[in-house]
């Protein structure tokens, strides 16, 4: 795990590695008191309050419309806040091109994933589910970047996986690519009971709200709100959490937004 790190470093590609170098930062486990794992505790309950009328939720995908805006920092302390609820909690790491999980709850990256599962055909799940440190939290990482994520992603080994693990575990949540920029997370949202959209207020501009709508419709996701990940309350230069995070959870259209 990684905690009070130094700040974004940048790729090649000027998209912050930050949460793959590093990790993500787990202030819910760090911090359970700070008004910020309260906001993801808010999150968690609105979820649940979204799930009243669609019926149980037991597979959960976030995803964005563009790197990041914060989908992994959210999808691995949304997967802490359920799993200290007492819940049974499985994190995937579905993002097979900008992996963080391994290197967040601070497993080998090189440890089986979820790519030598789907690809190869011997591999037990059991393989490549991992333990965490944390009590009712257990990951599938990535494992090695292949060639053909969206493929491998909507092939059939894929689906069986997910219906076996929803067996196992009371909520599995999925880390994905953006979706406008791959098709990886259209390809996984029919697989899923629930989708959440991470949007950065100052990143995610109206076309992209746009086409964001018209994918999510095309792909007939269960979608269940969106959540505003407030990045620019974040103090310049600071190397701690702060209170730089903001998050909130609405529904509906994202054109009224
Ligand atoms: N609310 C926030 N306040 C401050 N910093 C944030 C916030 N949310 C995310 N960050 C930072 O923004 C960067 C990107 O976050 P993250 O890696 O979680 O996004 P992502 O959507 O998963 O990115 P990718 O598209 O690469 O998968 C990281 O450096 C992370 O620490
Ligand atoms: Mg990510």
């Amino acid at each position: 795990m990684s905690f009070f790190k130094k700040q974004s470093s940048v790729g090649k590609d000027g998209l912050s590695v930050e949460t793959m170098t590093k990790g993500a930062r787990l202030i819910t486990a760090a911090e359970p008191k700070n008004p910020v794992s309260e906001q993801f505790r808010t999150l968690r309950t609105n979820i649940e309050f979204a799930a009243v009328s669609r019926g149980e939720i037991k597979t959960l995908l976030i995803s964005s419309a563009l790197p990041s805006e914060g989908k992994s920092t959210v999808t691995s302390n949304l997967a802490i806040v359920y799993a200290q609820q007492g819940k049974k909690v499985l994190l995937v790491d579905a993002d097979l091109r900008r992996p963080t999980v391994a290197v967040t709850f601070g497993l080998n990256r090189n440890s089986a994933g979820l790519t030598n599962y789907l690809g190869d055909n011997h591999k037990e799940i059991s393989d490549v589910v991992h333990r965490t440190a944390m009590d009712n939290l257990d990951v599938v990482t990535s494992g090695p970047i292949p060639p053909n994520p969206a493929e491998l992603l909507g092939s059939g080994r894929m689906t069986e996986l997910v219906t076996q693990l929803k067996s196992q575990y009371d909520l599995i949540i999925f880390d994905v690519p953006p979706f406008l920029m791959v098709t990886d997370a259209q390809v996984l949202m029919s697989k899923v009971d629930g989708v959440a959209i991470v949007v950065n207020g100052g990143k995610t501009n109206k076309g992209a709200l746009q086409r964001t709508n018209e994918i999510l419709k095309i792909a007939e996701a269960p979608v269940l709100g969106f959540i505003y990940n407030d990045q620019s309350r974040r103090k310049k230069g600071s190397s701690g959490y702060g209170y730089g995070y903001g998050y909130g959870y609405g529904y509906g259209d994202t054109k009224s937004k």
